[in-house]
């Protein structure tokens, strides 16, 4: 299994969010899944000045997009296993940030375009592309579409991650053509418009083969309108393809036994080095020398969708209690503000630092007792998972990925492995706070077995991995990677008789051999699955069929009226799934245009044929 996976920023190379983090461990713990694994990113002059020595130069071509035609330089370095590639072009990356530009959108159509073109100067033709969020959200639709799609882009099957619906990347309706080189037929069947605008999210969701939110409950809150930022009716129409895979952290990154950026290192057996790390915060901070005093830490952007309002409203109540806070992060001005100026009301016991700093974060994590997330979305969340491995206690609001990490605790059974609140309500978060505080103070082996718990969880990559090669798996009909070898020689041991057999119906032994040995790893059908078939086999009957190419709508249209007419007669004696293929494949005729994409539906419905069958792989 062949996966490229193409993101806008990575860990260690460039990071301004948690899709640095996923985009820098992912890849790693899937090339330790057995698959084949390389990642594409853009060659940003800080990722050239801090690591440009160790990057090769592999070779330029040119990419054109509309009018453009561009120069495109190709990167690449070795690392965990894990090719990574580097698309260069000046005029679009080297500038001091990431993102913020005016012509971001183009900068990442740029992008988009050039993972396409560049496929053929790569060490593998991938099987997946997997994309993260907006700006990858143009490669899906570049595939799907008549202008790039040539015979051996067929192969390819497309996965699209959603870290934050937010960011859709919307822009005016001329930039289809103009900066997008698409053509005008995306806008006309709407495919690619929302409220006027083109919106690349959105039209990356109807072309992808799967997508996937970066937690369950995140699924599922995607399809809600307080969540989904005016696309719950599109997710709700790819739920068939929709799933929910819980972020993973880099669990030897994040190692409070190892981890040489905090002042002492500790763990289960042994948590005296958590009693200095917090001495060594408070002294960092300007609080109180105090060990008894719990420390509540904040370490976020200063963004409103991060819960920042329940803390303004109630931030004296929660000084009243005896607690010390840090915070750290910066964003909106009136976030900003207001802590600078709480920080001056409480010397000692509040500390402040408007800024991003790792160093510090990880200070933070250490020394900390507590974690406050109240967020009013949180897709993933990062931070309470590795606060939680250094035994910093989260109490969060139940949302996205929070509610599926952290499990509250519950005196009755001595269960849970932090704090949380379901209303977004200054006065419920103030409530949990209160509770945290008073077992931290008066029930401290209670709070010492919670602390216990959470630092117990297992936040690793590894059943995440799973569930995306699961998910790879499926929409490409691939086995398990690993299964597979392991299996062929069980094949030719077990079975000679498959070696005599065609090509095509050994594979299809090894495929099913290959599942059966996998055991619990083989691409399970789950009920997203069972849907997925349900809804291929609607598609077949119906008009509704999300994506289409992207011919001229009103050419296919009269292409299919035309068939009907002529073909008529034959239509109706035939079945109905037979009518619509018919008709279909004569209105491609008619139109006399390439064969339409096989999507993941038309595949199924099908019954794909196996790998043997995929175009090979440009060397
Ligand atoms: C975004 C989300 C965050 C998630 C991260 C990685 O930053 O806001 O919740 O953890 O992406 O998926």
């Amino acid at each position: 299994m062949k996966i490229l996976y193409a993101t806008s920023e990575a860990v260690p190379f460039c990071k301004t969010g948690g899709l640095a983090d996923v985009a820098g461990s992912l890849p790693p713990a899937l090339a330790g899944e057995k698959a084949e694994v390389a990642v594409i990113m853009p060659l940003y002059t800080r990722v050239r000045e801090k690591f440009g020595d160790q990057l090769q130069f592999v070779c330029y071509d040119f990419v054109d997009l509309a009018w453009r035609h561009c120069y495109c330089g190709l990167f690449s370095c070795e690392k965990d296993g894990v090719t990574w590639y580097f698309i260069d072009n000046e005029q679009y990356f080297n500038r001091p940030d990431l993102y913020g530009y005016d012509d971001d959108s183009e900068r990442f159509a740029f992008f988009s375009r050039a993972v396409v073109r560049m496929l053929q100067h790569m060490k593998f033709w991938p099987d997946v592309i997997h994309c993260n969020d907006w700006q990858t959200a143009l490669i899906p639709i570049y595939l799907a579409d008549d202008g790039v799609r040539e015979e051996k882009f067929r192969s390819i099957r497309t996965a699209l991650s959603v870290h934050n619906v937010e960011y859709q990347g919307r822009t005016g309706r001329d930039s289809l053509e103009y900066i997008f080189g698409l053509p005008s037929g995306w806008a006309e069947d709407g495919t690619i418009m929302m409220d006027g605008d083109v919106n690349l999210l959105k039209g990356a969701l109807l072309c992808a083969d799967a997508i996937n939110a970066v937690s369950p409950t995140y699924a599922s809150e995607l399809k809600q309108a307080y969540f989904a930022h005016r696309l719950e009716g599109i997710m709700s129409q790819c739920d068939y393809k929709l799933s929910g895979v819980l972020n993973g952290i880099d669990m030897v990154r994040y190692d409070p036994a190892a981890d040489k950026a905090i002042a002492a290192n500790y763990s289960l057996a042994d948590m005296s080095g958590k009693a200095e790390c917090k001495l060594a915060l408070q002294r960092e901070m300007g609080l109180n020398e105090e060990a008894e005093t719990p420390i509540i830490a904040l370490v976020s952007r200063l963004v409103s969708h991060k819960g920042l309002d329940l803390i303004c409203e109630v931030l004296h109540d929660i000084m009243k209690l005896p607690v010390q806070v840090v915070v750290l992060g910066k964003g909106d001005k009136r976030f900003e503000e207001f802590f600078a100026w709480a920080a001056e009301q409480y010397p000692g016991r509040l500390g402040v630092r408007l800024d991003y700093n790792e160093a510090l974060s990880m200070a933070i994590y250490s020394g900390a007792d507590l974690f406050l997330m109240p967020s009013k979305s949180e897709p993933c969340g990062l931070s309470q998972m590795i606060a939680m491995r250094y035994g910093t206690v989260p109490i969060v609001r139940e949302t996205g990925g929070l509610k599926d990490t952290v499990h509250a605790y519950q005196s009755w059974n001595d269960s849970g492995n932090g704090f949380s609140f379901a209303e977004y309500n200054a006065y419920d978060m103030l409530h949990v706070i209160g509770e945290a505080v008073e077992l931290y103070m008066n029930e401290k082996e209670a709070f010492a077995r919670l602390r216990q718990r959470a630092m117990e969880g297992d936040f690793s990559w590894a059943k995440s991995a799973r569930e995306y090669l699961n998910i790879y798996c499926t929409i490409t009909g691939l086995p398990m990677p690993g299964a597979e070898a392991a299996v062929e020689a069980a094949v030719t041991e077990e079975a000679p008789a498959a070696e005599e057999a065609p090509k095509k119906r050994v594979r299809k032994t090894t495929k099913k051999a290959a599942e059966e040995t996998a055991g619990e790893e083989k691409p399970k059908r789950t009920r997203k699955v069972k849907k997925a078939d349900e809804a291929a086999a609607e598609a077949v009957v119906t008009e509704e069929k999300p994506k289409r190419t992207r011919k001229s709508k009103k050419v296919e249209e009269a292409a299919v009226e035309a068939a009907v007419t002529e073909e008529a007669p034959a239509a109706e004696e035939a079945p109905k799934k037979r009518v619509r293929k018919t008709t279909k494949k004569a209105a491609e005729e008619t139109a006399g245009e390439e064969k339409p994409k096989r999507t993941r539906k038309t595949k199924k419905t099908e019954e794909t044929p196996v790998v043997a069958e995929e175009p090979k792989a440009e060397e």
